[in-house]
């Protein structure tokens, strides 16, 4: 029989496993909870805490072998995708020559590439009234000095969202770009190896439930952007009628 299904990347921390704690008390219509991530114990312990039934795929989001994988996956369950999140994805601060290649060529396969694939991939398993979250970030709205290659990847994942969110209309398909500030999460034991967090940055933090609820609510009124927090707004309405070269010249020195 035909099962209802939510897909959610990086559902092992923050706010993945935020969105699967709280779909999976708001949402009744749902048959399964896919939850992909690397880390197999963190999958099992978010398992148990759940109501409704789960599948859990471990893994790396930018090994295209595993990605193929998860394609055959879908081609042999009889599911409908009524929700895709992609919540997988990570960020490293600090000036863009001290951080190896690897690493910041390792942010576009996992924040835009994997992303990218897995949105394709589930498409063909969607339907009217289905729905796509991609976390993009704050940092999608200006060129960001020592975050340079994260900020710009969140731009893609912005751009990219927006514009899916304008050609699937004729579907019934929404995609949602979720652009916080800083989240508390693990995501700055990762981002903070090279570089450290502004500190004012420090003191606009939210919670992953805000960001979460603030999502999925703008994911329900089929908005194509979700940005949480009154500080954040405000910076998005600063991006546009502020010179942007002042503003870059101004984070650089704070840096
Ligand atoms: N926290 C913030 O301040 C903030 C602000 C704006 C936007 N965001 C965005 O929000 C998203 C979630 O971040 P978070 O704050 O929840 O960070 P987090 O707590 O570090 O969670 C990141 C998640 O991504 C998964 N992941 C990372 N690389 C992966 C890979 N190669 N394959 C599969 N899964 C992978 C991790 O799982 P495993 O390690 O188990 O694989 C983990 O579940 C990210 O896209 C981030 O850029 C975060």
């Amino acid at each position: 029989m035909m099962k209802n299904i939510v897909i959610i990347t990086g559902a092992s921390s923050g706010i993945g496993q935020e969105f699967a704690l709280q779909m999976d008390t708001a949402f009744s219509n749902i048959d399964e909870f896919w939850l992909i991530a690397r880390r197999e114990d963190r999958l099992l312990e978010l398992a148990q805490v759940m109501e409704h039934a789960t599948r859990l795929i471990t893994m790396d989001v930018s090994d295209e072998y595993a990605m193929d994988d998860f394609e055959q996956l879908l081609e042999e369950s009889d599911v409908t995708v009524r929700m895709l999140i992609n919540a997988a994805g990570f960020g490293l601060l600090g000036a863009f020559e001290d951080i190896p290649l690897e690493e910041q060529t390792e942010m576009l396969y996992v924040n835009c590439e994997a992303l990218t694939k897995m949105t394709y991939i589930t498409l063909p398993y969607m339907a009217r009234g289905s729905r796509i979250i991609q976390m993009a970030s704050s940092a999608a709205f200006l060129p960001q000095p020592d975050f340079a290659v994260y900020a710009a990847t969140k731009s893609y994942v912005l751009s990219l969202s927006r514009a899916l969110n304008a050609e699937l209309r004729y579907r019934g398909i929404y995609v949602t770009a979720v652009c916080p500030g800083p989240v508390y999460t693990e995501f700055f034991d990762i981002a903070e190896q090279y570089g450290n967090t502004l500190a004012v940055k420090k003191l606009v933090m939210i919670t992953a439930e805000k960001c979460v609820s603030t999502a999925l609510r703008a994911s329900y009124h089929k908005r194509d952007m979700a940005v949480p927090g009154i500080p954040m707004k405000a910076f998005l309405l600063a991006t546009k009628l502020l010179p942007q070269e002042g503003i870059l010249r101004i984070l650089a020195m704070l840096q």
